[in-house]
């Protein structure tokens, strides 16, 4: 290209003019490629006019620009870099799909985190003040281990192990006639209903395993709505298919308040623990009325051996194939879990057990077949059922069943006999697990 231009310039120049003071130079330009100069004096002119100016010099350019875009579109360089601009298209969205696959992953680690300060924020918040009668917005309240619990932990853990090598379990593994056997697998949770608005947070919900059918029966749905200072109604739903469209048939209330998570319905009554006392109340569901009332020997209650989520949860009751159960704790067994087996008619406590699990390191516990089951984990997405004690042999032993969370916030976990299945409220959501016992 500039030896063609070159070669028009000096025809140009030599063509028109004279030739005698004409020189020619050529050296290289800035990116190494050769150029041509000639200079010719003016036969007329002393000086330049302008340095620009002059109709000649406008000739030049306007044909210089002719020449370029004339040999561009010969060297096809229009082509070339629609080409090139395709290529880098393609680059261009790979790289953007790259950072969106990115920038994706860094949302979704961010929502994770955002949960987990929210959970953070609602324990904080729970936490009862000390000076203040009152409560915040929900009557919970999360209380603290002492520091001192990691060496006792130890200890059990010690205990525990030295338990272990008892291999002879293996025949009690194997299911009776009554369908009991130890818990060897729970399954994924499966939600049934979301509770709307902030009282749903926690919660209650059950069917009574042996219903009387008066005038319940067993498809019967019973609910509490847990958060709130004055706990005191019950809804009542004909049968699943209803609780999952949220229409209940009655709303029963109840003449005293409900403190927290640890109620349970059985044989046609409500059994659940009087707010801010140590007082078991049996509300009969078909009359309306509490028909049996007793104070549970020596109980923690308010906070004082709650589980580890915190939530007022002295006080747990449970139910299965062998009756009526309190899951709580003592100054006595300092914190360790105390499980009690009570007559369903009067509340009278039969017999008792001590644990060596502290209360407030387990997340939640239920009985099935006399035996006590804990959850290691309120809030880990996977966690597991590592310890349980049988009531036949006074024995205790680590297990490890893994448990999800799915929504990482379990505040309830019942287990019911007649559908083997656990029904657990967990953050707003009201979710079953079936459960497989051994020899199944
Ligand atoms: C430039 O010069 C050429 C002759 O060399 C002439 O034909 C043309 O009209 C001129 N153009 C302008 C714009 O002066
Ligand atoms: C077998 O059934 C009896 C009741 O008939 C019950 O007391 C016992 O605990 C059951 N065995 C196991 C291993 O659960
Ligand atoms: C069960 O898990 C909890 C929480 O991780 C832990 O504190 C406890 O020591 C475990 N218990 C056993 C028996 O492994
Ligand atoms: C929770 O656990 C389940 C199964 O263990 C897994 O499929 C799921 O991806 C986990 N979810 C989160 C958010 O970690």
């Amino acid at each position: 290209m500039w030896v063609r231009l070159a070669l028009l310039l000096c025809w140009l120049v030599l063509g028109s003019q004279g030739q005698d003071r004409a020189s020619f130079r050529k050296s290289n330009d800035r990116s190494g490629r050769c150029q041509y100069s000639f200079t010719v004096d003016s036969p007329v002119e002393s000086s330049c006019p302008s340095l620009t100016g002059g109709p000649e010099a406008e000739n030049l350019s306007a044909r210089l620009t002719l020449l370029e875009a004339v040999v561009s579109r010969v060297l096809g360089v229009e082509v070339v870099t629609d080409v090139a601009k395709e290529a880098t298209d393609v680059q261009e969205t790979r790289r953007l799909i790259q950072d969106k696959e990115r920038l994706n992953k860094q949302v979704q680690e961010l929502r994770r985190l955002v949960e987990e300060l929210t959970m953070e924020t609602e324990k904080l918040r729970d936490r009862p003040c000390p000076l203040v009668q009152g409560d915040p917005i929900d009557g919970f309240g999360v209380i603290r281990g002492s520091g001192s619990v990691s060496t006792a932990t130890f200890q059990e853990l010690k205990a525990e192990l030295s338990e272990l090598p008892a291999p002879a379990k293996v025949q009690e593994n194997i299911q009776n006639s009554t369908g009991c056997g130890e818990l060897i697998s729970i399954g994924e949770p499966k939600t049934i209903q979301k509770a709307d608005g902030i009282t749903g947070k926690y919660g209650l919900w059950f069917q009574d395993p042996e219903a009387t059918g008066q005038p319940y029966g067993p498809d019967a749905v019973w609910r509490i709505n847990a958060v709130g200072v004055d706990v005191k109604q019950l809804y009542a739903y004909e049968n699943l298919e209803q609780l999952r469209r949220g229409l209940p048939m009655k709303v029963l209330v109840l003449p005293e308040s409900v403190e927290s998570t640890g109620a349970t319905v059985y044989r046609g009554s409500l059994y659940y623990q009087r707010s801010r006392s140590p007082t078991l109340l049996r509300f009969d569901l078909g009359s309306e009325k509490i028909v049996a009332r007793r104070t549970l020997p020596q109980a923690g209650f308010h906070g004082k051996h709650p589980y580890s989520w915190g939530g007022y949860t002295d006080i747990d009751l449970a139910v299965d194939e062998q009756g009526l159960w309190a899951i709580y704790s003592t100054d006595k067994a300092r914190g360790a879990i105390v499980l009690s087996q009570l007559d369903p008619k009067t509340l009278e406590v039969i017999r008792s057990w001590e644990t060596n699990v502290r209360k407030n390191k387990v997340a939640n516990a239920f009985v099935i077949c006399g035996r006590l089951y804990t959850v290691a984990s309120y809030s880990a997405n996977t966690t597991t059922v590592n310890y349980t004690f049988d009531t036949a042999s006074g024995k205790s032993k680590m297990l490890d069943v893994p448990f999800r969370n799915r929504y990482r916030y379990n505040s309830m976990i019942d287990y019911n006999h007649a559908k083997k299945k656990l029904y657990a409220w967990d953050n707003f959501h009201m979710v079953t697990y079936d459960v497989m016992l051994g020899g199944l």
